[in-house]
């Protein structure tokens, strides 16, 4: 099967890599790279080999460890074709469908999930039967999802979460480019106040928590679009909303200038 190992680094971005491994092969691949030694020095621990970093897009923070974790391990660099230009030391492109890494029945899929920018990778951990989680780069957050400052675009966001993220079974895990926990939720509470699964998810709250997409879909306001919660605090603070996108857009920029 496949291992994962989320590696934290305390910047101020809050950044998440992830080591996905087998225990069996040795072999391992690092999900967006930021602090190159500290991926050394969990892969060493592990006794596992980097075969492979895979960007979820092009954005700094993401490929940072890129060039010195390559340089170390001779690991081959996998990005999306729109960003080829923009990946340090970038070899091969992925597209939707292929696969990244696989271990006897498990495999990581690439998902091409454009909004935060459009060279946006998702990787989706899954077995024959089911997803077991994801891997969401700047796209989905806990309790949130990704701004479009930086060569992005809600209406593209809008359509990703929607299509894509929405259809995830509720068992799945996220894992996602930020500990955003924090932030995400007191903006969950200025927009969709009336929702009383947060107040007890809160409770249960450990640090860097790993959610299941189940609690998500109750707890992120941009999930909560149609409940009288979000629509009735938007109303109230006159925010013109109609049909579920423009929902969507209105959180969007309201969490752009919170
Ligand atoms: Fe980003």
């Amino acid at each position: 099967m496949i291992e994962i190992l989320p590696i934290f680094t305390n910047s101020p971005l809050r950044n998440f890599t992830y080591l996905v491994y087998s225990n069996r092969s040795g072999e391992a691949y690092a999900i967006d790279p930021f602090d190159a030694k500290s991926i050394l020095t969990h892969s060493k621990q592990l006794g596992v080999k980097i075969r492979g970093i895979l960007n979820t897009h092009e954005h700094g923070d993401h490929t940072q460890g890129n060039l010195e974790l390559k340089e170390e391990t001779k690991a081959i660099v996998y990005g999306h074709s729109n960003a080829k230009d923009k990946i340090p030391g970038i070899d091969q492109m992925l597209k939707e469908g292929d696969i990244a890494f696989s271990v006897e029945q498990e495999s990581l899929v690439v998902w091409d999930t454009p909004g935060h920018t459009f060279s946006h990778l998702s990787f989706v951990h899954r077995n024959p039967k089911t997803i077991l989680g994801i891997f969401s780069g700047d796209t989905l957050f806990n309790v949130g999802v990704g701004n479009c400052f930086r060569g992005g675009d809600p209406n593209a966001l809008y359509e990703t979460i929607q299509s894509r993220f929405e259809t995830l079974p509720d068992s799945c895990l996220l894992y996602p480019g930020h500990d955003y926990w924090e932030n995400n939720l007191k903006f969950a509470e200025h927009v969709d106040p009336k929702n009383g699964f947060r107040e007890e998810y809160k409770s249960t709250l450990g640090p860097f928590q790993v959610s299941e997409m189940g609690a998500e879909k109750k707890l992120n306001p941009f999930f909560r679009r149609k409940t009288s919660s979000v629509g009735n605090r938007l109303r109230e603070l006159k925010e013109p909303i109609s049909d579920d996108r423009s929902v969507f857009l209105t959180l969007r920029r309201m969490r752009d200038n919170w």
